[in-house]
């Protein structure tokens, strides 16, 4: 089996390689900056953007894991217009693989929006697929909302919810869904517990030993009204076991 994963260069595609270096398969990565990996598999350069190196990239592969996006730039073009030329080199292939986001529809936000629509293209194509979606990444909420105090506070809006989970898990369960074959959409891989942000910031702060303050803000709108509602956690399938607390831990100690 050979597997290609898109966006090797990312949080989600690095966590990905890093599994399959302990796995016996062929992978080619592709992004267009040159992953950490790049001796370690094969590797293309290709733009979702422009088409450019799709092409090649697609050749001789049986399994895509495909984890480029582009959440703030040109999203429309890559995640719908891009994702659905780059289907159309894939015809061949045994497996596509889709991580999405949970919550996406109940969520008014564009890019989540585009990825909407990106499932919908999948699913109307004739290609095998698992569309699987997770919620947040540890990494992503802590680098977004609290890698670093500003005055010696954190700004943020305390009250919206998250139920995060550990990338490396998720990529695990990405990379068993290429043994499984297509599932179809499948069930959510959601993080342990869903937390406040002011309690994972609390968290961040007792364990580092900052003296820093959480200064709780709100917004008004129907995006920060989701978030305080927990549209993006799913209670009910809470199959990561990592904490939010693991997360830091490690980040902090390496350990
Ligand atoms: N972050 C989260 O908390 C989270 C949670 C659930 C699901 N997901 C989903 O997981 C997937 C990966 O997310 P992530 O957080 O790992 O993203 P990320 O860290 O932003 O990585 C995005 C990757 O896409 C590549 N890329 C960007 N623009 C491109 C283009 N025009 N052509 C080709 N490649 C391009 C980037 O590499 P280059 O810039 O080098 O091309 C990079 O490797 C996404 O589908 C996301 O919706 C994310």
């Amino acid at each position: 089996m050979r597997i290609l994963v898109t966006g090797s260069s990312g949080r989600l595609g690095s966590a990905v390689l890093n599994q399959l270096k302990e796995r016996e398969c062929s992978v080619l990565m592709t992004s267009r900056r040159k992953p950490e990996y790049g001796d370690r598999f094969d590797w293309v350069y290709s733009d979702m953007l422009t088409g450019e190196g799709l092409e090649v990239a697609a050749r001789d592969i049986d399994v895509v894991i495909h984890t480029a996006t582009s959440p703030m730039k040109k999203t429309k073009e890559i995640e719908v217009s891009g994702f659905t030329n780059f289907l159309s080199k894939l015809t061949h292939i045994k497996h596509f693989i889709y991580p999405s986001i949970v919550g996406i529809e109940d969520i008014p936000y564009h890019y989540y929006k585009h990825k909407h629509e990106a499932e919908e293209v999948l699913k109307q194509s004739n290609i095998p697929y698992t569309i699987v979606r997770a919620t947040q990444f540890h990494s992503f909420v802590d680098s977004l909302f609290l890698s670093k105090p500003f005055l010696k506070g954190y700004f943020i809006p305390g009250n919206i919810k998250f139920q995060t989970v550990d990338v490396g898990e998720f990529a695990n369960h990405l990379i068993d869904l290429t043994e499984k074959g297509p599932q179809g959409r499948t069930g959510d891989f959601a993080g342990p517990k869903v937390m406040k942000l002011r309690e994972m910031a609390d968290l961040k702060i007792g364990m580092s030993n900052e003296p820093s303050r959480i200064y709780n803000v709100s917004f008004p709108g129907k995006l920060y009204k989701s978030l305080l509602e927990g549209k993006n956690t799913n209670p009910t399938q809470n199959v990561g076991s990592v904490t939010f607390e693991d997360f830091l831990r490690k980040d902090m100690t390496g350990k």
